[in-house]
């Protein structure tokens, strides 16, 4: 008989122990408490008139913006040739600021190579998966992992960090911009191959282990020793790579990119005093993981622009955005240290979308108070000044063309802004979360390993792990609980209730992790697609499936995918429900509780 199921709690749970938010402790007090959330604004003095700055400034803080970011993608202006500095068109700009009431967020430029250092170096440029090297004439074409495009980063992020690091005007930095080559493309640069290599020398110490994990002897894909091996890169190969190759590769890219970011990091703590460090990272992007960088920030931000052509739910969702999304890259990047918001949120329409409609009048407003119920400490905004010129030149600012007159975008910003002044009237430093509320947070497990191995081998185009995610996310917002979204390294066994949907690839130490949760009274939620292989995306020998077996109290003999238009049917406390994305298939041990059943 087929069966579907929960697991039920095996004991009930202490909940005095478990403290307000479990968030680990906040930092100096950069985003003091009092101040509830603060608004600010992304300006790039380079591209206006200097006879503007001073009005500019002037207007973006009669909006009510607290801050002001600048220096991203000024390469060029901050570096005209190479080892010529000029940072005085920054510094008036950041005077400008200050004289305005306003700080300061600074930029690394690092996403835009300026064009003597590209012509002169070519190797600093990405070279993409059919071997073509980009090009100079827009952004993100540069290799992070080339040497010497680390050593230009390191000199014009020294010169700006000596510059500004002690200046109490400017309060924090964002490295770089939107890390990754914009989704799923990668640098195949030798440089990068070499990273590689070295890593996978680092993990497997001998080339044996490399071929056993990538299961080498499928199809002869045998090495023998660490040099031979490229990035796994499907437009040279005729069939499919090893999928075990192609998941250590995403876990190379991750890490990567963790290591530059930590670079940067590290150049800018050298000569910065008492500032904090960020880098925007996009918004359910599968390719770089903000958990390896915990560490490394001090601040967790994003970039969120809720409204660019997808319908989301009910007819006006295409204005509004989805609220799962939205609630999600909250609940993630505020698990990390309690300090974190929205680095770009969206002013209005914007231009790179498939549609680019309008957001419903009052929605920006509605984002940024959400932000703050949310727990963000901050809110920016992309951008000041709508341009005039350039590819974003349909992107929606704060002010319409003329520079002048406050956008419909930028009145809700200042209606928000005005809103939270009030806000900060009532900080209450004594109030305390409702006891009932914190009995129902829960740590939302994900791993980035589970979404690039369920990326490898999908078995159905109806499968989509963002919006699996977003399902469960959904009904824990609607039965109003707190939600962190954490990854494995972190300490889950203090939350009532632990959900990891889709884990897919096990270890043997998180399913222990697991066991103990559950005997010491935790509630944890399995979804189907987990358990089915071990770290390196092998199956186990063994049933189904097998060390999440007895986790549940139950077996999975096999699971089931519907084409596209077909759905079946669950039942389930006399409701029945549809299903089609994927159907596993349990059979309950006998005590096991069973909630749900297939009903055709
Ligand atoms: C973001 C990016 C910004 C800007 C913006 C336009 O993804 O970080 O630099 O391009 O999109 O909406």
């Amino acid at each position: 008989m087929t069966k579907f199921l929960r697991i039920a709690a095996l004991a009930v749970l202490s909940l005095s122990s478990v403290p307000a938010s479990l968030a680990q402790s906040p930092q100096p007090d950069w985003f003091p408490k009092k101040d509830m959330l603060t608004v600010g604004v992304y300006y790039y003095p380079e591209a206006w008139p200097e006879s503007q700055w001073s009005r500019d400034m002037g207007n973006i803080h009669k909006l009510g913006m607290e801050f002001v970011h600048m220096g991203e993608f000024a390469w060029y202006f901050m570096e005209p040739e190479e080892g010529k500095f000029n940072f005085d068109w920054l510094e008036r700009n950041v005077d400008l600021a200050a004289r305005n009431g306003m700080k300061v967020i600074l930029c690394t430029p690092s996403a835009t190579p300026p064009i003597w250092l590209v012509r002169s170096h070519p190797e600093v440029l990405m070279v993409d998966a059919q071997g073509r090297t980009m090009d100079h004439g827009s952004r993100e074409q540069a290799d992070w992992s080339s040497p010497l495009y680390r050593e230009y980063v390191t000199k014009i992020d020294t010169e700006l960090a000596k510059r500004f690091g002690n200046d109490p005007r400017v309060w924090g930095w964002q490295i770089d911009n939107e890390f990754s080559h914009y989704g799923k493309r990668f640098s195949y640069s030798p440089a990068a191959t070499a990273k590689f290599r070295d890593w996978l020398r680092e993990k497997y110490g001998t080339i044996d282990k490399v071929n056993t994990a990538w299961g080498g002897a499928f199809w002869s894909m045998i090495y023998q020793n660490f040099d031979q091996i490229n990035i796994p890169n499907t437009e040279m190969l005729v069939a499919d790579p090893s999928p075990h190759a192609v998941l250590d590769f995403r876990r190379w890219f991750a890490h990567e990119t963790a290591d530059y970011i930590r670079m940067q990091a590290a150049v800018l703590r050298q000569y910065s005093k008492n500032q904090w460090i960020t880098t925007n990272f996009m918004a359910m992007h599968e390719d770089v993981d903000p958990s390896l960088s915990a560490k490394t920030l001090d601040a967790f931000t994003w970039t969120h622009y809720p409204v660019h052509g997808d319908l989301n739910e009910g007819p006006l969702g295409f204005r509004l955005g989805s609220p799962e999304v939205m609630s999600f890259m909250h609940d993630f990047m505020r698990s990390f240290n309690g300090i974190s918001g929205p680095m770009e949120l969206q002013p209005g329409q914007v231009n790179w979308g498939q549609v680019n409609s309008w957001p419903l009048p009052g929605a920006i407003h509605m984002w940024i108070l959400r932000a703050f119920g949310a727990g963000a400490r901050m809110v920016c905004t992309y951008r000041y000044r709508q341009p005039l010129y350039g590819s974003e030149l349909y992107h929606k600012g704060l002010a319409e063309t003329d520079g002048v007159t406050p956008s419909p975008g930028g009145r809700e910003y200042a209606q928000a802004m005005r809103e939270v002044t009030e806000l900060r009237k009532h900080y209450n430093p004594d109030a305390r979360e409702p006891e009932s509320y914190g009995k129902r947070r829960t740590a939302f497990l994900i791993s980035y390993d589970n979404r690039w191995d369920i990326s490898n081998h999908k078995q159905t185009i109806r499968w989509n792990t963002e919006e699996h995610w977003m399902r469960y996310h959904r009904a824990l917002k609607s039965m109003m609980a707190p939600v962190d979204v954490i990854t494995a390294d972190r300490d889950f066994s203090r939350y009532p209730f632990v959900l990891a949907p889709a884990y897919q690839l096990i270890s043997e130490d998180l399913v222990a992790r697991f066991n103990q949760y559950v005997q010491n009274g935790g509630h944890l939620i399995l979804t189907c697609r987990t358990g089915q292989k071990d770290p390196r995306g092998h199956l186990w020998e063994g049933p189904w499936a097998q060390p999440i077996n007895s986790l549940i109290g139950a077996k999975i003999p096999l699971y089931d995918l519907l084409p596209v238009g077909v759905n079946g049917q669950v039942k389930a406390n006399g409701k029945t429900y549809a299903w089609g994305s994927w159907g596993d298939i349990l059979e309950p041990d006998s005590g096991t509780q069973v909630l749900a059943q297939y009903g055709d």
